[in-house]
């Protein structure tokens, strides 16, 4: 079986679960190649398996990216699935989940083109600081925070970001500053490991924790979000933070190119490389 683990021709980051997963499919006497998903001069339909890993620049041309995942689940098996992929790459998909009960970060939703008053927005909702993000977003990308008194300058950055994309205002939530963001991993069928990330705005780097479990509470509630995803899925994380009132509220839930943080844990990586060597996995 050739595989080939989908990156990106210019890793904006470097991707710590990169060399272990290489090595580890090796290891396994699997065929595998890394192939850059925005180099014309690869050929998916050479491989039996394609696995989305660090294709992190994809926000960048959103549309040629899902042109590209069409056109590879064409001619490959590509994991996770094209109609996963294409669900998942707009944050919109935290609407939907919010329609079936999933509690999510508070959302204010600015589609392109439109011009939303951050300022009312803030009120009406009764937060303080704020979050602006884009809607299709990698990385930290064009993510800030913005105090009370700084939303005449988040109103300057939204306008500007929705010229250009969706965008959406968050609550910014305090209890990441001191609990951090907990990432809940699942790959192939059950909860592996769960780290903490610290947060991390435009600009700024990412420290993780030690792995530890997904608690039995993590684990109920990450359950109904999954739930409802019939494609088979090789993986998924779910980026979760606490609440002022101690809720746990969905932040992302990762279906394209998550890391999956193989370094904290071992046995996780382990999993990951016997799904992918059976003929079907999830
Ligand atoms: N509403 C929020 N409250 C607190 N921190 C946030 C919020 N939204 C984003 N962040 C911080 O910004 C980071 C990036 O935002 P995120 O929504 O995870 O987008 P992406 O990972 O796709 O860039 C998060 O990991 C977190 O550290
Ligand atoms: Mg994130």
């Amino acid at each position: 079986m050739r595989i080939a683990l989908v990156t990106c021709a210019n890793l904006p980051e470097p991707d710590p679960d990169r060399e272990l997963l290489m090595e580890a499919l090796r290891n396994a006497k699997l065929q595998v190649e890394w192939l850059a998903w925005d180099d014309p001069n690869t050929d998916p339909g050479g491989f039996d398996l394609c696995v989305l890993r660090s294709c992190w620049n994809y926000y960048e041309n959103p549309r040629v990216f899902l042109d590209w995942i069409e056109t590879t689940a064409r001619v490959s098996r590509l994991l996770n699935p094209p109609q996963v992929v294409r669900w998942n790459l707009h944050k919109g998909y935290l609407r939907e989940l919010d329609a079936r009960g999933v509690p999510i970060i508070p959302t204010a939703w600015v589609s392109k083109g439109t011009q939303s008053p951050l300022e009312k927005i803030v009120e009406e909702n009764g937060w303080t600081d704020v979050v602006i993000k884009p809607a299709v977003s990698a990385g930290s990308f064009q993510t800030r925070r913005f105090s009370a008194d700084q939303l005449r300058v988040g109103q300057t950055f939204l306008d500007e970001l929705s010229r250009e994309r969706d965008v959406m205002i968050q609550q910014y939530m305090t209890s990441i500053e001191n609990e951090g963001e907990r990432a809940l991993i699942w790959i192939a069928g059950r909860w592996t490991h769960a780290i903490r990330k610290s947060p991390r705005f435009s600009g700024g780097d990412e420290q993780v924790s030690e792995a530890s479990e997904v608690s039995a509470k993590e684990q109920t509630f990450a359950e109904r979000v999954l739930t409802d995803i019939k494609a088979e899925l090789l993986y998924a994380r779910l980026d979760v933070i606490r609440a002022a009132d101690g809720r746990l509220c969905l932040s992302e839930l990762e279906l394209i190119e998550p890391s999956l943080f193989f370094l904290q844990h071992p046995p996780a990586l382990k999993h990951f490389v016997r799904a992918v060597a059976q003929p079907r996995c999830g």
